[in-house]
């Protein structure tokens, strides 16, 4: 019965970056909302969609993650209407970079598209600034400049209170950081990841970027689109009626041999605790500090997704999990690492 669970959920809270405003580490994701449901990812309606928001208010949710693209507007729409009357307590993440339309301007980080785009997203969710704009991935046909000095002027026009980013390297964050703190423009709070037991990329260079310049990373796919639940086959096949099974292919793309073993181990742990796989893998990332964008279909995966709160891992579940999940280090990582672990430990008291 998930509802057992509900009185002993109890949001947690974190900075956004280097600012004073806090996020739940929970924040809803919108890729599912929208009836016209283009990309296949749920087409959810208006009245399931307000009795979600409502619902992630209710138990402490302020952050809400949407983009332009989801659905084409769509997400927008449905958020923002779902939002009425709460918009004072909550905050609103959206995106800029993807296609539009067919108009060849209607797409990447240009002057024009930020403009334009902004302008939509706010008309879109009906409010007049947007908590966190980010750039949806990198755009190598705009100079970066053109981009940085856009989303500035938006900053300046109070239309958005902080820029961040999704989908890029390293170097091009502390670039992009670095440019900014040059001119005296308001930094990128936020990084925006795919990240989940079955993928650890980020480990490699951005988290320890993160880390150093204090941005808050928002990790998406948690559930690596629902693999995490351990109900697809490892025959690859999906059924209906589920994102994979509707789509006809996994994203995130994820190594597949190894895949499946760690979705085995989530369902061991999942056992061991007398839980779902989901809330499991959920759990693994909750005990990071960061912030984990969910997303459901349906109110009961929501509402199971929100359990994960409650759930404490021991500390041979979290080495279990982190062993089975891990990756080769990197050069020159592993070096770093050496070379800083202890060549002064020796002299330090
Ligand atoms: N920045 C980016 O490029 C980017 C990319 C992707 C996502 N995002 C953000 O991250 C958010 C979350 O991403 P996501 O939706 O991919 O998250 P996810 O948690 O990895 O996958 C969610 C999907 O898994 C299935 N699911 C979720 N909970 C379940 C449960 N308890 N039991 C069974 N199935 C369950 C549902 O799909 P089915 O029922 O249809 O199988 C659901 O739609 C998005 O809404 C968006 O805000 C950002």
């Amino acid at each position: 019965m998930i509802n057992a669970y509900s009185d002993l959920i109890f949001m947690k809270y974190i900075t956004i970056g280097k600012t004073g405003v806090y996020s739940s580490i929970m924040a809803l994701g919108a890729m599912t909302f929208g009836e016209t449901n283009s990309w296949k990812l749920g087409g959810l309606n208006q009245e399931i969609v307000t009795k979600m928001v409502k619902k992630a208010i209710d138990y402490g949710i302020n952050l809400f993650d949407t983009a332009d693209v989801y659905d084409y507007g769509e997400s927008e729409k449905t958020l923002g209407i779902a939002l009425k009357g709460y918009r004072d307590k909550v905050l609103i993440a959206t995106k800029v970079r993807g296609q539009m339309s067919n108009s060849i301007n209607d797409v990447g980080l240009s002057r024009y598209h930020i403009k334009l785009s902004i302008k939509e997203s706010l008309r879109r969710l009906d409010t007049s600034w947007v908590d966190i704009y980010q750039l949806h991935g990198w755009d190598s046909h705009v100079p970066l400049n053109e981009t940085i000095e856009t989303m500035q002027d938006l900053v300046e026009d109070g239309l958005v209170n902080y820029p961040g980013v999704s989908n890029l390297s390293a170097w091009q964050i502390a670039t992009i950081n670095a440019r900014c703190e040059e001119r005296g423009y308001s930094r990128y709070e936020t990084a925006q990841m795919n990240y989940s037991l079955l993928n650890r990329d980020i480990e490699h260079e951005v988290i320890p970027y993160l880390n150093y310049s204090g941005m808050t990373l928002m990790a998406w796919s948690p559930l690596h689109g629902g693999i995490l639940t351990g109900k697809y086959g490892k025959d690859g096949k999906a059924g209906r009626g589920t994102r994979m099974g509707d789509r006809g292919y996994f994203f995130p793309f994820f190594d597949q041999e190894k895949g499946y073993v760690i979705v085995d181990t989530v369902k061991e742990v999942a056992e061991e605790q007398g839980v779902k796989p989901s809330q499991i893998a959920l759990a693994w990332l909750i005990a990071r500090k960061l912030i984990i964008i969910i997303g459901a279909r349906t109110m009961e995966q929501f509402e199971e997704n929100l359990a994960s709160l409650d759930i404490q891992l021991t500390r041979e579940q979290i080495k279990k999990l982190d062993e089975i999940s891990s990756y080769k280090e990197m050069y020159p990582n592993w070096m770093i690492r050496r070379q800083n672990s202890s060549d002064r430990d020796f002299h330090i008291i």
